[in-house]
């Protein structure tokens, strides 16, 4: 059998060991990419053996939503429920204060809604994502109304940002939203006050919201893999 490329063995492995952490009659935030999806998958696995009961899901994406449906995950929505007890999410970047970056799937809209909303949110990543300072590897995303693109694109370069707008794969023009918005892509050297940036670009008129996460995590799982076999350690 081929062996599985490192990097998704890493993902499957920390994706596991999220879905583990699941009790029954809880209700969980699901986050949006492709490390997230296996923690989905596993869930619905555990809800399929019997492990698990009584599970409803809230989805930040159209991506979380298919997938819960796939897995066999009741799905709810913040109409229903008060309370989210666990959210888990992946991340692009995570500093050593727990911040992160998010957005890489142009989800982070709604998954700062719920992730922010959990009792305890815990990150999925696997270990290329871990960085000293935040904006190091990755441009940080920022979801804008369609109408206010030029005006937003000049705030955030006049705040000291490179900025793209997120162009489409397989699509012509830009990477529409789950909410019909677009997305600029915004170089830092690196992000020395992640609260006072996220507050400062929040703060432009046209912006919906932007990938920084700070001070919502309360537990990383990072996946490495060494001599071809993958660990999970818990921040
Ligand atoms: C989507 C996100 C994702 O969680 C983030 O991009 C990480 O994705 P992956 O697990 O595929 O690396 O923020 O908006």
């Amino acid at each position: 059998m081929a062996e599985m490329d490192p990097v998704k063995l890493m993902k499957q492995e920390v994706g596991r060991a999220a879905a583990a952490q699941v009790k029954s009659g809880t209700v969980l935030g699901l986050g949006t990419g492709s490390t997230t999806a296996f923690a989905i998958q596993f869930i619905g696995d555990r809800l399929a053996a019997g492990e698990l009961t009584d599970i409803k899901g809230v989805p930040t994406s159209f991506q979380a939503s298919v997938l819960a449906k796939k897995h066999g995950i009741p799905l709810t929505t913040l109409d229903e429920v008060e309370t989210i007890h666990l959210a888990i999410d992946g991340a692009d970047e995570v500093d050593p204060q727990f911040n992160l970056i998010k957005g890489g799937g142009a989800a982070h809209t709604r998954e700062k809604i719920v992730d922010g909303l959990a009792e305890k949110f815990i990150v999925v990543v696997d270990s290329s994502k871990l960085v000293d300072k935040l904006g190091s590897t990755f441009a940080l995303p920022v979801e804008v109304l369609p109408m206010a693109v030029a005006p937003v694109t000049r705030a955030l370069t006049a705040l000291g940002g490179v900025v793209e707008l997120r162009m489409g794969i397989k699509k012509d023009g830009p990477v529409i939203t789950d909410q019909g918005n677009m997305v600029l892509d915004v170089k830092f050297e690196a992000i020395a006050q992640p609260a006072e940036l996220e507050a400062a670009i929040n703060n432009i008129p046209g912006v919906l919201e932007n990938g920084l996460f700070v001070g919502l995590a309360t537990e990383i799982l990072v996946g490495e893999v060494k001599d071809g076999q993958a660990t999970v350690r818990s921040l």
